[in-house]
């Protein structure tokens, strides 16, 4: 058996072929957990029966939540409403009409982490909202067609950050993706923002998410006194979507692939 360990002079683990197998369980648990969970999504329900059912469905399918525990957290997700920009704990807080949400979920099967998140909605969806997600949606996608061998993570950030900007929204700096593979959080710090052609250089067998949050504001983020939730310094509305992908020969592997194709949208 070959149990080298290749890690390149940034940190960046490389892995082999057969632990893209690990992933993509892991990856497609934690997307068919947000697929269950669409139909529950509605106004008047809390994001503690969300969480709820979260934890069941990781339980029942015989895997460990990743947050529960983590530096303290004490939830199978987090669950980010409007402002929100994540990290939003989930509490007794009803869904109102219109509200905006990310639901992250990070699993552990056989010791691989799986870690992603998408936009919900509660009853009717307004149109700026809608602008928002799809602009955040798409600057995900744009971010991982950038994710190739010869390309750097410098070409990931620029990718998203141009589009966004483009749209006039902001890309949030405060908060980033990350490796994980078998850790939730490893190096690099997959920037969201960036110019072409700087950091890291993207080899095969890297395992990272991409996660952008954008705002319809300002970028400038704080976080509230229960020391976990992120909001926009301006109030403005903030999505994220985020997928586990690894590195391949040719391109990228989205581990989190959606198993009902919902990943986007997960409304009419
Ligand atoms: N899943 C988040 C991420 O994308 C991390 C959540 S950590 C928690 O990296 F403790 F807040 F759950
Ligand atoms: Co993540
Ligand atoms: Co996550």
């Amino acid at each position: 058996m070959d149990t080298k360990t290749r890690i390149t002079r940034e940190g960046i683990r490389l892995y082999n072929p057969e632990d893209f197998e690990g992933m993509r369980k892991a990856g497609r648990l934690a997307a068919d957990i947000l697929d269950r969970i669409i139909p529950l999504v509605e106004p008047g329900v809390t994001t503690e029966v969300l969480d709820r059912a979260i934890e069941d469905m990781v339980n029942d399918a015989g895997a460990t939540s990743a947050t529960i525990g983590y530096k303290g957290y004490q939830h199978a997700s987090c669950i980010s409403i409007n402002h929100v920009v994540c990290h939003g704990i989930p509490s007794d807080k009803k869904l109102k009409d219109g509200d905006i949400l990310n639901i992250d979920v990070t699993v552990i099967v056989d010791g691989w982490y799986g870690d992603t998140s998408r936009m919900f909605v509660a009853g009717k969806l307004n149109r700026k909202a809608e602008r928002l997600i799809e602009v955040t949606h798409e600057a995900l996608m744009r971010g991982i067609e950038a994710a190739k061998p010869g390309n750097t993570f410098g070409d990931i950030g620029f990718a998203i950050q141009s589009f966004v900007e483009k749209n006039r929204m902001s890309v949030v700096r405060d908060f980033c993706g990350h490796g994980l593979g078998q850790v939730f959080h490893a190096p690099p710090n997959v920037l969201h923002y960036g110019r072409p052609g700087t950091g890291p250089l993207l080899q095969e067998g890297m395992f990272f998410t991409i996660e952008p949050m954008v705002n319809l504001g300002r970028p400038e983020t704080k976080v509230l006194g229960d020391d976990w939730t992120a909001v926009t310094r301006d109030k403005s509305l903030s999505a994220q979507y985020e997928h586990s992908i690894g590195i391949t020969a040719e391109g990228s592997e989205i581990f989190t692939l959606s198993p009902a194709d919902k990943f986007h949208p997960t409304y009419g």
